[in-house]
């Protein structure tokens, strides 16, 4: 029989196949259906067993990384943060993002940059204006969330009840180059001032970023995937 992660994974090949050509097009049926696909998905699904989360909550390193699948379109990996930990807001160029929560329950602020066309090149100095979202607890029941390159693209996100895991599918991977534009890279930020913003009926705040360094103390130890091979 199929297992549900070799569905979600032909999906997501389907959807982002391609994906680093010039005239690549995100088909939106495709979209909709791998997002209906990996709400869906459960710990048991990739194998996460309470061993393995309660190893991670033991071990040193702030968060476990179970790579499953990466190729030119799409990275699919196992995230898996120990309780209390925060993953320091950080960027996805360019990129598609979906994100299930398959344990425990974490915190997502989301920011959308505001030249909002997802090409854009950070310099290192460069102080960047960005809509922060309210925050949004999610836990293993809820939908996936999802960024694109303009919307919700930057985030930081908290372990409020660890360990927690979900399951993530990017594309294009990070490190892959689009179209002789270079590597992609993972950049991280820290906010300097917010302002309420008033034209708006969401809670958002209007927020000015900086880049910083990664963070040293922020690392991951890589485990194994258990669950079902995708052929
Ligand atoms: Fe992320």
């Amino acid at each position: 029989m199929t297992s549900a992660m070799e569905v979600l994974w032909k999906q997501a090949l389907k959807t982002f196949s391609g994906r680093n050509s010039a005239n690549f097009k995100l088909c939106q049926k495709n979209f909709e259906k791998l997002r209906a696909l990996i709400n869906n998905i459960s710990a048991e699904d990739v194998k996460l067993e309470k061993q393995v989360l309660d190893f991670v909550q033991m071990q040193s390193a702030p968060m476990c990384v179970i790579d499953i699948f990466e190729n030119q379109d799409i990275t699919i990996a196992v995230f898996i943060l120990k309780h209390g930990v925060t993953m320091p807001m950080h960027d996805h160029p360019g990129m598609h993002g979906l994100l299930k929560v398959i344990a425990g329950v974490i915190k997502i602020d989301s920011y959308s940059m505001q030249y909002a066309d997802g090409d854009h090149i950070i310099k290192p100095n460069e102080e960047i204006t960005a809509v922060k979202h309210p925050g949004i607890i999610v836990k293993d029941n809820d939908d996936a969330c999802v960024l694109t390159p303009s919307e919700r693209n930057l985030h930081e996100i908290s372990c409020v009840e660890g360990p927690a895991a979900f399951l993530d599918i990017l594309s294009p991977p990070y490190n892959v180059d689009e179209y002789g534009k270079g590597s992609r890279l993972c950049t991280f930020f820290r906010i300097i001032s917010s302002q309420r913003a008033t034209n708006s009926d969401e809670k958002t705040e209007n927020v000015q970023l900086m880049v910083i360094d990664s963070p040293p103390d922020f690392y991951s130890r890589s485990l194994k995937y258990l669950g079902p091979p995708l052929r």
